[in-house]
């Protein structure tokens, strides 16, 4: 599967995916993230959906401090640093080939008594998922990995594995194709979903997912 899915494209509002870096500042801290999109595509640049769900994470919706919490497709590893910052225990993972790049940054942007809360790790969707504790997170956290039809089964497979009933999903999508609701409806068969917030200026939504409870026959 390439790493690449998308062509360079010259419109201004792209260039800041082409730019080596990117800034902001989450959890009163100045974050620099080491981009490269020529070398490592779409894993090596922030995407908006990351940056919405700092935004939410920062509303204080959902409990960080103490909380085991893991990252898919973390790319540049934002989400995963800004939770860490909050307080969580956070496993950071994206693909192989994206990891060098994602521990840089994780190590480039945390303090030192924050880096023992973060651990990355490979993993790709549905491959060695024994490697992390079945529904051992409270939370699992996902910007813009919804985007690869192909991915969806697998994706959907990983959620289920690492979720129990008092798991909460997040994820920050772009919409942008029909298809990409698929996954919304694949997910809907299997968890309860709600929208907790749109980013209007950006475009993207944040679903939050639960595993219904088991139902208990008497
Ligand atoms: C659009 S990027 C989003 C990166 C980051 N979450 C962000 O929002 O800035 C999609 C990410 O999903 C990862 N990804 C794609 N397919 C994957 C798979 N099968 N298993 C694990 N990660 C995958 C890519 O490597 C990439 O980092």
């Amino acid at each position: 599967m390439a790493l690449v899915p998308y062509e360079e494209n010259p419109l201004p509002a792209l260039s800041k995916l082409h730019s080596s870096s990117a800034q902001f500042r989450f959890a009163n801290q100045e974050l620099r993230l080491v981009q490269d999109w020529r070398r490592l595509g779409v894993a090596a640049v922030v995407w908006d959906a990351a940056v919405v769900l700092c935004m939410y994470l920062e509303l204080g919706a959902v409990e960080l401090k103490g909380r085991k919490a893991i990252e898919l497709g973390a790319g540049t590893g934002l989400v995963g640093i800004v939770a860490a910052l909050m307080g969580a225990n956070v496993t950071i993972t994206d693909r192989q080939p994206a990891l060098e790049l994602l521990s840089a940054n994780v190590e480039a942007n945390l303090p030192p008594e924050s880096r023992s809360s973060v651990v990355v790790s490979e993993l790709t969707w549905g491959q060695g998922l024994q490697r992390f504790p079945q529904g051992g997170f409270d939370l699992v956290l996902g910007a813009d990995i919804v985007y690869l039809e192909e991915t969806f089964p697998s994706l959907l497979q990983t959620l289920e594995h690492l979720c129990s009933e008092n798991t909460i999903v997040l994820l920050a999508c772009k919409i942008r194709y029909e298809r990409d609701t698929d996954f919304l409806s694949m997910l809907r068969g299997r968890f309860s979903v709600e929208e907790v917030h749109y980013d209007k200026d950006r475009d993207i939504h944040v679903y939050e997912a639960r595993r219904p409870p088991k139902r208990r026959d008497l």
